[in-house]
């Protein structure tokens, strides 16, 4: 069996990716609006201009995680309760559903709505990781996090048409499902992020941590916010949630957490406190 994967199928792969509706810009939109402190008329008709956003960002809003002493009812209430913080991370995860829910990515084996919770737990728990550990910058680390795993989206189907060979070279060559998948199909899911935070004009720092979260130690710049993505995707996945087929059972210490200072009493109480912030915020897995 050839393992070099063919021109045509990698363009199919590519152009795919490409088709991709573009990013919602509210978040960048509202981001320097906040960053000056305007008034709120101002950050609200930025928000409601995009009718399904508000939405998901009332929605979400009503989860306990993010409105613990409140109920919230309107959009002024969501801006006004939320504070600055959870108002960016609830508008993200608003701009990011759309692209994981609604499908089943079978290459990965993985049931319809579960690549959505792993990328919803493992931003959470880059804020848990991250604030333990005293990150300035958790907004984003958070947004890096929900989008990790973004080129899985496109990705999965091919793997589900080439499941066999990428199957025989982990089996055989005992490669790493990541490098396998590069193998047979011309790009693995961490490059097609890259090439899809391009297209969309992601943040820089963004597009390095979806770049390398599987290799952090092969990034150049911004080494702190990529390891703590790829800690908060190794816990999140050992907990069983969404790692499917490309799941491999590793324990929750490497140079990678011991460099972060993360030592194995830390990863127990992140955990911990990631299954409660799971439990407050099932709307965001269920709507
Ligand atoms: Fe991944
Ligand atoms: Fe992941």
């Amino acid at each position: 069996m050839s393992s070099s994967p063919s021109q045509p199928l990698l363009q199919e792969v590519l152009d795919a990716a490409k088709k991709l509706p573009p990013f919602p810009d509210v978040v960048w939109k509202v981001m320097p609006l906040i960053e000056k402190t305007a008034p709120l008329s101002q950050i609200e008709s930025v928000i409601k201009y995009d009718p399904v956003i508000t939405a998901k960002v009332l929605a979400f809003s009503q989860s306990p995680h993010f409105s613990r002493r409140h109920s919230i009812s309107s959009l002024r209430d969501a801006i006004v309760f939320l504070g600055e913080q959870q108002l960016i991370q609830v508008i993200v995860t608003a701009c990011s559903e759309r692209y994981f829910a609604g499908q089943a990515p079978v290459g990965y084996d993985l049931r319809e709505g579960e690549l959505w919770e792993h990328a919803v737990g493992t931003a959470l728990m880059t804020e848990i990781v991250g604030k333990r550990l005293g990150v300035q910058d958790l907004f984003t680390a958070f947004t890096a996090a929900l989008l990790h795993d973004i080129g899985k989206t496109v990705l999965s189907h091919y793997v589900e048409s080439y499941f066999d060979s990428i199957f025989t070279l982990i089996k055989k060559k005992k490669m790493r499902f990541l490098d396998a998948e590069r193998e047979i199909l011309g790009i693995d899911h961490q490059q097609l992020g890259i090439l899809i935070g391009e297209h969309w004009q992601l943040p820089r720092e963004v597009i390095v941590a979806i770049g390398h979260h599987h290799s952090p130690q092969q990034a150049e710049t911004n080494r702190e916010l990529v390891s703590l993505v790829y800690v908060s995707n190794r816990m999140v996945s050992a907990l069983g949630i969404g790692c499917g087929v490309d799941g491999f059972l590793q324990p929750n210490q490497d140079e990678v957490f011991a460099d972060l200072g993360i030592h194995s009493g830390m990863v127990d109480q992140c955990l911990a406190d990631l299954v409660e912030a799971i439990k407050e915020t099932r709307s965001f897995l269920t709507s």
